[in-house]
């Protein structure tokens, strides 16, 4: 587990785009944090290394919003989502068994459904800013970290 801190949105948006170089094929990056925490403002960021060109906002009322860029990037909120159950209908399965990177905001409502692998990034309110907890699951979300923390 490593802590960035972020004192202002601009911190955010370099650490995303910086993350976002460090992605593959397959990635799958689970954010957490309260409303307003950044996690749409990183998924941004991310998308930019991923070369996305469209603008992104929260695909609250639809789930899942596909992109293409470098990678393809899926990216989920699943607030509104009842159940995990339900993300199997949207085709969970195969989004996360995919080439593409997924980005899913909120992941902590379906952490039973969350594949082996994966980077747990959790956006803390903090007085002056937020603060970031990166906890990799598997070995080349371990090497991102490093990477990105070094
Ligand atoms: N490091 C930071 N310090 C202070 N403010 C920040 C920081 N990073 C982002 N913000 C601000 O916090 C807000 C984050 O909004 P954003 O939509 O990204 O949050 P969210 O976690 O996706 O919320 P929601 O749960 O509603 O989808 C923005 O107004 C942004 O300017
Ligand atoms: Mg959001």
């Amino acid at each position: 587990m490593k802590k960035i801190f972020l004192d202002k949105e601009e911190k955010t948006r370099e650490i995303g785009e910086k993350l976002g170089k460090l992605l593959f094929p397959g990635s799958v990056i689970c954010l957490i944090g309260d409303l307003g925490a950044g996690k749409t403002t990183m998924t941004q960021s991310l998308a930019k290394s991923l070369e996305v060109d469209d603008y992104i906002t929260s695909p609250t009322f639809t789930i899942v919003n596909e992109y293409e860029g470098r990678i393809p990037l899926y990216h989920f909120d699943v607030y509104r989502i009842g159940c995990s159950e339900e993300m199997y209908d949207i085709g969970f399965d195969e989004y996360i068994d995919s080439e593409g990177v997924c980005i899913i905001e909120w992941a902590n409502i379906i952490e039973d459904i969350l594949p082996k692998d994966y980077l747990k990034i959790e956006l803390n309110y903090k007085e002056n800013g937020r603060e970031m907890v990166l906890t990799p699951f598997g070995q080349k979300y371990e090497e991102i970290v490093e990477e990105l923390t070094k």
